[in-house]
């Protein structure tokens, strides 16, 4: 029988016992469906929600039809609100209604599934990427895009608002220097010669500025070869922004705004203003990583001075070699079993490092003790210790000896894992950071030269300047990072408006006069004719619905993600090509490499 699914009268998360005794036009997908005593039960699903339809066998065929459905067939109904009566399902919105069905309409049958859309059975991600148009179909995945929707409406409307205009940026352009591999594109035009996919629309919105534009913002998608982890995407979507004539706070404050409206209309908190700020020094003395998570203690504290008179080679090897040893006491960690402690020194190893020395504060009969570990050697400066750092009887102290770099490295990958482990991470807590003076370049030793810390447009700190000659390592830059419980949710800057001042910069990165005309002459050009001081900043949109959506990896909050592998296997992306198209690119595949 034919039902007029194009007229819908209600979505199946609608109706209530206001609507009993009214005919109705529903259409959806068979989530599950029962036999009992007689009747038949479906389960019908769309977008809104879940509504039961009842079979009953006096009422003429559906309820023949009904007998033949399988999970996730594609039906429409039209039948009769009734109540539930005692069968309330307080669970479902619809609960207390069924719809008792006069007719049906098969429109499409389902084969036998993959996996069932309505268990959540663990399933391999493969599978699920496969056939991610039935996992969309779940409701709870697909809460996920109706936030992600919600959260790029909320930035839309706040740029809207704010008099920012959205300008569309090219796809196929010019290797843009984010620190991560190109995707590149070959042209047929250009035998020989390739495009390269934005990494960021970093240049383009310069020019925006450069252009007169004022207020740019664009919700755009960016492209890196970049080895891949649950916060990294190969193509991933930013909020690019861009703004002329303003200093740090300018910007800062406005992404305030826009952050403030995010959470609002995506979760309905209010997020004090302003965020709190670090520079990067202290986030890495603290901490030690420039995103720190502020939700929980446990910071890194620094004993060098203490451990001056340690006897103790590890430690006093790291000091005589112009290191440092630093420490992070974890409270109630004198609990934790040997497995779990050496469990944490093997995944130091695992990378990079050469051990993780500990200690128990333990009531010993003179008072305060130090047990297992390293204990031996530090009991004759347990009290002073234990002061300096805070720790009481109970805890646990972890030490690091080694370059800051390292210290920082392992120690903040200790405190991440302890966090986990003694679970101290506070539910339901935003700490919203912003992370500012990083240093402006930082020396590659593998490469032998200065690197940007962000990227070769961001400008210096005006009092550093001078020292661009002299040490460049200590020159800060405008750089701002906003840190959202440890992720990085947004990076910008103020940049560098003066073609003299963006040539040196390229000349202390190492490139040469050559190299930046070739690969940049655009902009140092454009930068001849006029540039207002300018500085933007950009979210990765990703993030922010991973995060307030509580998921834990960007698959989860991408339509058609790729995968650690970088390959999509819904598409089977990507594939080979034939020799009719390599020769029309002038191309050959060299053989590969046998395993
Ligand atoms: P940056 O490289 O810091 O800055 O990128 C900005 C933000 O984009 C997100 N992000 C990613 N998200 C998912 N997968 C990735 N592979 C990935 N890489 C980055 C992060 C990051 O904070 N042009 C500059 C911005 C500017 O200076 O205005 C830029 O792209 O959340």
């Amino acid at each position: 029988m034919a039902v007029a699914y194009n007229k819908r009268t209600h979505s199946c998360g609608e109706l209530r016992t206001s609507e009993i005794d009214k005919t109705v036009t529903l259409a959806g997908w068979v989530n599950t469906s029962r036999d009992h005593g007689g009747m038949t039960f479906v389960d019908l699903r769309d977008h809104e929600g879940l509504t039961q339809l009842r079979f009953n066998p006096q009422l003429g065929s559906a309820h023949g039809v009904a007998r033949t459905l399988h999970n996730e067939d594609v039906i429409a109904v039209t039948g009769r609100v009734v109540s539930r009566g005692e069968f309330v399902n307080a669970k479902l919105a619809t609960g207390e209604i069924e719809v008792e069905v006069n007719d049906i309409e098969v429109l499409s049958r389902c084969d036998a599934l993959p996996f069932q859309v309505h268990d959540k059975i663990d399933t391999s991600e493969e599978l699920l990427l496969r056939y991610r148009y039935l996992h969309l179909r779940r409701p709870e995945v697909q809460k996920v895009f109706r936030m992600r929707h919600t959260i790029a409406r909320a930035i839309r409307e706040y740029f809207h608002d704010n008099r920012f205009i959205e300008i569309e940026t090219p796809f196929l352009t010019k290797s843009t220097p984010e620190g991560a591999r190109d995707y590149l594109v070959p042209s047929r035009v250009q035998p020989g010669s390739f495009f390269a996919l934005p990494q960021s629309p970093q240049l383009f919105k310069q020019l925006f500025m450069i252009a007169g534009f004022d207020r740019y913002a664009q919700i755009v998608r960016c492209f890196r070869d970049e080895d891949l982890r649950a916060d990294r995407q190969p193509e991933f979507t930013q909020l690019d922004m861009e703004m002329a004539f303003v200093e740090r706070d300018d910007v800062m404050t406005m992404v305030e705004g826009c952050v403030q409206r995010i959470f609002k209309d995506a979760l309905n908190i209010d997020v004090p203003v302003p965020f709190a700020r670090m520079t990067e020094q202290e986030s890495m003395d603290r901490f030690g990583i420039d995103r720190p998570d502020t939700r929980y203690g446990m910071e890194l504290q620094d004993v060098s001075a203490l451990m001056k008179d340690v006897d103790f080679r590890v430690f006093r090897n790291a000091l005589d070699g112009g290191g440092v040893v630093k420490c992070l006491v974890a409270p109630g960690g004198a609990a934790l079993t040997r497995k779990v402690t050496d469990g944490l020194t093997e995944e130091i190893k695992g990378i990079g490092g050469t051990g993780l020395p500990i200690v128990k504060v333990i009531e010993g009969e003179k008072g305060i003790e130090l047990s297992t570990g390293v204990a031996k050697f530090l009991q004759p400066i347990a009290v002073k210790l234990c002061e300096q750092v805070g720790a009481s009887v109970g805890d646990a102290i972890f030490f690091m000896p080694g370059t800051f770099a390292d210290v920082s490295k392992y120690l903040h990958y200790t405190r991440t894992r302890l966090a986990t482990i003694l679970d101290v991470i506070p539910k339901n807590r935003w700490d919203l950071l912003w992370v500012v003076d990083f240093p402006l370049v930082v020396w590659d030793e593998d490469a032998k030269r200065w690197c940007s810390t962000h990227h070769p447009f961001t400008a210096p700190i005006d009092e550093d300047v001078a020292m661009l000659d002299t040490d460049p390592g200590k020159v800060r830059d405008k750089a701002y990072d906003l840190v959202l419980n440890g992720t990085e949710m947004a990076g910008g800057s103020i940049r560098i408006h003066q073609r003299e001042v963006q040539s040196k910069i390229f000349r202390l990165l190492g490139i040469s006069d050559e190299e930046a005309k070739e690969k940049f002459e655009f902009l140092l050009d454009a930068l001849r004719f006029g540039a207002p001081p300018h500085g933007g900043i950009a979210f990765g949109l990703d993030r922010w619905v991973m995060l307030l959506s509580g998921s834990q990896s960007l698959r989860d909050v991408i339509a058609f993600p790729k995968t650690q592998r970088a390959i999509c296997p819904l598409t089977n992306a990507p594939g080979t090509v034939s020799d009719a198209q390599l020769d029309e690119l002038f191309l050959t595949v060299k053989p590969l490499p046998k395993k």
